[in-house]
């Protein structure tokens, strides 16, 4: 079958990964017979630096007319440093965001077995941990209006808003996932300051009766934010506001060993966006040297959403062998380190030695 994908290197690292990733969704089409047309268009400073904008109309156009988005990273210590910039990189992915109407932010922790001795965390906490995190992503904090400054610059305000809708169908589509995993959904706000987390609260008291038999429990923010990393055995599904899942899903990938590892997924209204949760991280650019695993893993969640799920699987147990073997770049072996390409160029071999393997069988 014949899948357009719009590919969004984007800025940093991001040209480098997602060129791995690519390598491993044409080695799936070869073995399996797809067909997957890419059309790369720009976002993030690249695309400020070609066009002045960081999400151009044409590049939405192609993120529209695509059966899925692959994205790389957005971000440039330019702007960063310059807190006066009118542009910055981040706002084009967070209107790619709000355009496509990505809602719900999906970012699966799992560990891998060989690789919890890599956690700072202690083994014997992280070892058999396997979460996911649902981040509200098009809400809160990110997109409330009003937002700026007062007229002689000396405040600064933000404005977190959420409505009822917003609310619901992001709890909905947590619910969704938790009755097809282990039926236990963590709601983590902060009810007892905010009026926002008061109506999330009370939105998911009255939906949580529509899932008897999925165990829901609250919990606030700081409190999850102690327990994801004392306890993270015990979570199964967590749902959340979008700040505070961006903030805890950083946190989360420290149990699986390296930031360098966790794929996600960004569904709703349009096409969804497959990208790793790591950023640009401008100081690897061009090195050849950053991990390009949670970008491939991101890609077999890609697939997933196709519903190719044995390719899906051929890509995660390529991936699993790679870990396996220590075939991996600097952040998870200092000592022998591969380069980027290495790591991308193996896997896509595994990928397709797994095949052959499957017609022997
Ligand atoms: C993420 C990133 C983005 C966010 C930044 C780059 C705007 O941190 O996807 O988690 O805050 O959402
Ligand atoms: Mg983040």
């Amino acid at each position: 079958m014949k899948y357009n994908i719009a590919l969004l290197p984007g800025d940093g690292i991001g040209p480098e990964i997602i060129e791995q990733g690519v390598k491993v969704l044409n080695a799936i089409s070869d073995v399996y017979s797809h067909q997957f047309e890419f059309t790369s268009a720009l976002v993030g400073a690249a695309a400020i630096d070609a066009t002045g904008d960081p999400y151009p109309d044409d590049t939405h156009k192609v993120c529209m007319n695509s059966d899925a988005v692959f994205f790389g990273a957005i971000g440039d210590p330019k702007y960063d440093n310059n807190p006066k910039a009118k542009v910055r990189p981040e706002q084009g992915l967070l209107r790619m965001r709000k355009k496509l109407g990505l809602y719900a932010n999906i970012r699966p922790v799992n560990t891998f077995p060989s690789l919890t001795f890599k956690s700072p965390l202690r083994q014997d906490i992280v070892e058999g941990a396997d979460f996911v995190v649902i981040r509200e992503l098009t809400g809160g904090i990110y997109f409330g209006e009003p937002s700026g400054r007062s007229e002689d610059g000396r405040t600064a305000f933000d404005s977190c808003v959420y409505t009822v809708e917003e609310i619901e169908r992001i709890l909905k589509l947590a619910y969704d996932i938790a009755a097809k995993r282990n039926k236990r959904l963590t709601v983590v706000d902060k009810a007892n300051v905010l009026s926002t987390s008061r109506l999330w609260r009370e939105v998911a008291q009255r939906i949580e009766n529509e899932y008897s038999d999925i165990e829901t429990d609250y919990m606030f923010v700081d409190n999850a934010a102690m327990q994801l990393i004392q306890w993270p055995k015990k979570f199964d599904v967590v749902v959340t506001e979008n700040m505070f899942g961006d903030i805890l899903t950083d946190e989360a990938s420290v149990i699986t060993g390296s930031l360098g590892l966790l794929p996600s997924a960004s569904v709703g209204v349009h096409t969804s966006v497959f990208e790793p949760i790591h950023g640009s991280y401008p100081e690897a650019a061009g090195k050849n040297i950053a991990n390009p695993i949670a970008t491939i893993l991101s890609a077999a969640l890609l697939l997933k959403s196709f519903d190719l799920n044995s390719e899906a699987l051929a890509i995660e147990n390529a991936v699993k062998e790679v870990i396996d073997q220590n075939y991996l770049t600097t952040d998870l072996n200092s000592d022998d380190p591969k380069t980027t390409e290495e790591v991308g160029t193996k896997i896509a071999k595994l990928v397709k030695e797994s095949k052959s393997i499957q017609y022997a069988s």
